[in-house]
Order: C-alpha cells, then structure tokens, then sequence
C-alpha cells in the first residue's frame, strides 16, 4: 500500500496521518465540544470575520423565526476583499476559464477584484441603486457576475441571480417576483460551441416587471437589440468610475440576497438570505469541509446561478482568502476531457463536483483521468444528490487515486451552506453517507409522530435548535409558505428539510431523497409540482402528471403523463409539451418521456394516484388498483410504456 494513500477501516476510509496533521480541523472532540454550547460555538467562529460593530445577542428564537449576531454590523465584502488586501494584495483570487479553447483565461487578483467591484458599486450608485433595492441577475459564468454579486452587497442592494440557462418566462416570474427595476445581464454567451443570445432572453424577460434599467456585460460581441433609454454597456458604465466605495453598513439580520427554488406550483419560493449568519457559515464550512490553505486552488463546478455557486463560487473561497476558477462552459466541451485538463492546467487542489457529472465522466471512460497529471489534487467533494457507491468508487479511485478525502456535502438552497458532511482531516469517508452534521448543529431523524428513530431506520432529516447560522429567514414577501414548507411537520422549533434519511450505528447520515415532490434533475432540483403547471399550459392539455424516474447518469428524469383530447397527431403533442417546458422553466427540465393517454390513475375522491404511477419505473409491484376509480386506465398505461 502507498503511503499517501487513505486507510480503510471496515467500510471506511480515513485521512492519512500527514493530511491530518496539516488540516484546519483534525480532532473529533470539536463534535462534542460545539454541541456543548453551540451558539457560543458560533460565537467563537463568527470573531474570525470582520464586523463594523459588534453583536449584542448571539442568538434569539421567537418560533418559526430566529436571528444570529443581533444588532451586530457587517459587509461581506469588506471580509472578500478589503481584509485580504493586507495580506495577498497581489495574491490570484478568481481565475476565469472561458468555453472557447482558443482564447485565455482572465485572471483577477484581490486587488484587482476589489478594484472591479469598488468601479462597479459607485456606477451602481450613479444609476440610483439603493441599499435594499433588489437587483436581478441574468449572466453566464464570466468573471461580471461574480463582481455584480459582490458590488451590490457593497452597497447594501440585495441580488437574485436567475441562472442564465433559464427561460425569458422562468426570468419574468423571478423579477416579477422580486419587483427588482435593475437587471444585469449579458449580450451573449458560449455553451457547447454554440453561441447563446442571453440580451434578446432578458429583453423578453423584462416584460411585464417592474426592469427600468438593463445593465449588459459585453461578453460575445454578437449583435444585441440595444434600447438607449433603458439600457447601459457595462463597460462605459464603470468608465472613469472611482475605484473606492464605502462599505455600506449591514445589520446581522439585514436581507443580502434571494435565491429562487421550485415552488411545489407553477411559483417558484425565493429563500431570502441575511447579511450575518450567511457570512459566518458560508466562511467557515469552505475553509473546513475544502480545507482551503493558502495556496490551494479550488475549483466548484456549479454554475452561479445556484447556490452552491453562491456559497463556493463566490464568497466562501473570498472570505478563505483562497485562489478559485469558475468555468464558462461544459465539462465536456470541446471533448469528453475538458473538466481533466482544466484540472491539469491550473493544478487544482480541491475539486466540487456533482454526482451527474462523476457519472457522466465515469461513462466516457477512466482514460481520460489516467491521461492528465492529477496529482495536484488533495480533496474530493460531491454535491446536489445521492451519491452512489459505484460513482463514489470510481471518483475516489480514478479522479482522486485513493489519495484524497472525498466530502459528500449535504446542504439545500434554503440552508445556505454545506450542513451535513465529514470533514477532510477527521473522516469517516464511507461511500453514499454524507457524514455528520457539521459541528455546532444539530440534526436527527424522527418518524411520522416526530419521534427519533434507531439507528438504520429511514425517517424524515430535521434540523433541531439552534439553527445554523446561514439558514434561510423567510420565503421573500411570502410568510405562510415559509411555515407550511419548513416549520409544519414537527412544529415551529423542528425545521423539515423534506429529505428522507437514515443514521449508521455510528451516526453518519445516508440521504435516501426528497420526501416531497421535489426531484433531482443532474442534481437541479425541480418539483414535479412546476413540470405539471408548464404542461397544463398547453391548450391541448386536460390532465397531467409528471413524476421522477431513476436514470444512469441524471439521477433522476421527469416523465410526463398527459391527457389530450385533440385530433392532433401524438408526435406533434408531444413535442409541444417539451417546447412548453422549456419555454416555461429550461432545457434543464426537459423530460425524458412525455406520455400522451386517455386516463390518468385516480382515487375515487378524483386524486391522480402519482405513486403508482412512479412504480412503472421502479419495477416495483403496482399494488392494489381495485381502490382505483378506474383501474383501466393502468392497463392503457402498461400497453404504453412497453
Ligand atoms: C436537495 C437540495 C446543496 C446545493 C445544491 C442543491 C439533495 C443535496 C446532497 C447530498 C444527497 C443531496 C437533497 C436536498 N442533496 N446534497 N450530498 N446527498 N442528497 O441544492 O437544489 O436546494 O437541493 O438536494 O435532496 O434537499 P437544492
């Protein structure tokens, strides 16, 4: 056995003592010793930020709502950026790698980003963005979207980034939504080799909200419909800016930006994050889960529009003083070995992937790992779904050649930050658990009646008091539904992540999936909820179903059932419905199989039975249709599918 290589006790694996020694965090008595006192734990990990003024009160719980570092002042950007002028002023901070093979990289250091950020906040400013404005953006990963994000928290404006492969339609809603009156966007961008007009998608999008003012990044040069009365070149707007802006001053609970996630209807939920909680979880989980040193390069593949590209594309690597890349295009464009050299060319230590894109590498084959030198990289980490054991395997042998700790990183768009995993210098790493809940917070799994359940039993994952820090405050301008979603099942002081789950003997945790109508396309979560409003939409369309099956590389597909009354020709229906849910959500939701029948499943109270509809493709036994008002229908179904 090589030396360098991790340990293997029963079904585990550990780090080596060398990699343990050098870790951030190394000892498991950390577990024990946060739980003691979690918020003073808190306490103690939020003195390594920097705030304007102080907390007066670490923590206060008035059930469903709780606040973190009461009354104490902070901008994230004055820990991103200004702290680390001191020290790494000329220090590399983002690396851009752009799609196109041929042309270079942008390379920004912190002074550089400071810089960037500093011209674009007074030129925000100057077009009369507001602390506590909302500012929509719709930009594709270029190094403008990372410093539009950071320029409006300079100021105190709060963004929603919309994630530019989404449709006009799925942008409309988000701004309707958030009533934002600034949009930044881009002329166009590069995916697959195909050039994407994201302008002529934002000026559709803008319709019908209250946009008064499009800012738009040169990005492809391609032609773009300009309207001088309401639209400004990014590039002259920061033109002759100065590059200093004060910080603004943000209270602890103040809002620092919305994200939206599948609404259970066709309305997406936008989870509305705050100035320091956020800071303080979203700092500390990427210098401990990625274990990011000085020199470190990290390399997070989720796109921005995310919130794993929030928390690990933006700040979390800013506020570790670390050195990132973020990737304008496709792993696997211009060929399957993209995602290696990019790892090759700039050394990347720790890489973040998700389990769609190990498996999708798995599939084009170990030679493209074993042709690249790889060994710079010391941590594995794995996002967005279950992770099974054969993707695991494969990850941790051919990418990370049993050298590096693999973190399979638990955590939702509502949580903010990474919340249940193991950590790099402790271990275990066992294949398809996610770990222990991150120190400092608490989790269990209780059954139906909220009681804890033993150990290898499935349940329902809670999150029990004190919450962690970065955990969402609310569903923006829409109470009711924050606390039917989270604070129903268990009551006001039980936070349901709606993941199904079960514990070891040792207590690492297995996610075995969402509980709710949420599924997980290539690690996007989308509610079968939002499939089944787009496909209502279409005037065919009398009745629908959408629901999740398993798939080889995605995870998991929606399948389409839909009931059409019309003389149309099935083929042409069919693509219809596709175009329908593309135009409304995105490619990304496109369905593997659209269904046209006569007759859904239903309950004699008229309920569309969707569970037995998900056992076609589960193989398992459809049960008892003698329930059904029309078991006929399953027959027509089966004939179908076959
Ligand atoms: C849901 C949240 C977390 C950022 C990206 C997704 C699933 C997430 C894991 C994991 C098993 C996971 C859960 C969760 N999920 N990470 N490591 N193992 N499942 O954020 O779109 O808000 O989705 O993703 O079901 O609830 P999201």
């Amino acid at each position: 056995m090589e030396k360098n290589k991790l340990t293997k006790k029963g079904d585990s694996y550990f780090p080596t003592k060398e990699f343990q020694k050098r870790a951030w965090v190394n000892n498991k008595r950390i577990y024990k010793e946060a739980l003691k006192n979690p918020i003073k734990f808190w306490e103690g990990l939020a003195k390594e930020l920097f705030w304007q003024k102080k907390w007066k009160k670490i923590f206060i719980h008035q059930p469903p709502y709780f606040k973190w570092f009461v009354n104490g002042k902070i901008n994230i950007t004055q820990n991103a950026l200004d702290k680390n002028l001191k020290q790494r002023r000329n220090k590399v901070a983002l690396i851009w790698e752009p799609e196109p093979m041929e042309e270079r990289q942008r390379v920004f250091t912190y002074y550089d980003l400071f810089r960037e950020v500093n011209k674009l906040a007074n030129a925000f400013k100057k077009i009369g963005v507001k602390k506590g404005a909302r500012v929509g953006i719709y930009l594709p990963m270029i190094p403008e979207v990372i410093i539009s994000m950071l320029a409006c928290v300079r100021i105190g404006a709060v963004h929603a980034v919309v994630f530019s492969a989404f449709s006009p339609k799925a942008l409309q809603v988000r701004l309707q939504d958030t009533e934002a009156k600034i949009l930044i966007t881009a002329d166009g961008y590069y995916r697959r080799g195909k050039l994407v007009n994201l302008k002529q998608n934002a000026d559709e999008g803008v319709k019908e909200t209250k946009v008064e003012k499009v800012v738009v990044v040169k990005r492809a040069g391609n032609e773009i419909n300009f309207q001088p009365d309401r639209d400004y070149w990014y590039q002259d707007l920061i033109k002759n800016q100065n590059d200093w802006c004060q910080a603004e001053s943000m209270d602890s609970e103040d809002l620092l930006f919305i994200l939206y996630t599948s609404g259970s209807t066709g309305k997406p939920k936008g989870c509305v994050h705050t100035c320091g909680g956020y800071t303080v979880q979203a700092k500390l989980t990427a210098k401990w889960i990625f274990d990011l040193k000085e020199d470190d390069i990290f390399w997070s593949m989720a796109d921005v529009g995310w919130v794993t590209g929030h928390t690990y594309s933006c700040y979390g690597p800013l506020l570790c003083g670390a050195t990132y890349i973020i990737f304008e295009g496709a792993p696997d464009w211009p060929a399957p070995d993209r995602w290696c050299q990019i790892i090759e060319k700039y050394g990347v230590t720790t890489f973040y992937t998700a389990p769609t894109a190990i498996r999708m590498f798995e599939k084009y084959g170990s030679e493209f790992p074993r042709k690249y030198k790889l060994n710079t990289l010391q941590v594995l980490g794995s996002v967005g779904e279950p992770i099974d054991e054969a993707a695991w395997q494969w990850y941790f042998k051919e990418v990370g050649k049993g050298k590096c700790p693999l973190v399979d990183t638990w955590w939702q768009t509502e949580t903010g930050g990474i919340l249940i995993t193991s950590l790099p210098g402790i271990g275990p790493f066992k294949p398809s658990f996610t770990g222990l809940p991150f120190p400092g917070t608490k989790f269990d799994i209780f059954d139906d009646k909220g009681k804890s359940c033993s150990s290898n039993k499935p349940g329902n994952l809670v999150m029990l008091p004190p919450f962690a820090p970065g955990l969402l405050r609310g569903i923006y301008k829409n109470p009711e539904k924050y606390l039917e979603t989270y604070w129903n099942q268990y009551g006001k002081k039980v936070y349901f992540t709606s993941d199904g789950a079960y514990k070891d003997k040792n207590g690492l945790i297995r996610i075995v999936g969402r509980v709710d109508d949420a599924i997980k396309v290539a690690g996007h979560r989308i509610t079968t909820g939002e499939l089944e409003s787009a496909v209502a939409l279409h005037p065919d369309v009398t009745e629908c179903a959408v629901v999740g099956a398993a798939d080889e590389i995605k995870g998991e597909v929606p399948m389409v059932f839909a009931v059409s009354k019309t003389k149309k020709p099935e083929e042409q229906i069919k693509t219809e419905i596709i175009s329908q849910i593309r135009k409304e959500i995105g490619p990304i939701a496109q369905p593997k199989e659209v269904y046209l029948v006569k007759d859904l499943p239903k309950t004699r109270s008229g309920k569309i039975m969707r569970r037995i509809l998900r056992r076609l493709f589960t193989g398992e036994e459809l049960g008892d249709l003698s329930t059904l008002a029309n078991p006929e229908s399953m027959e027509e179904i089966k004939c179908k599918l076959k």
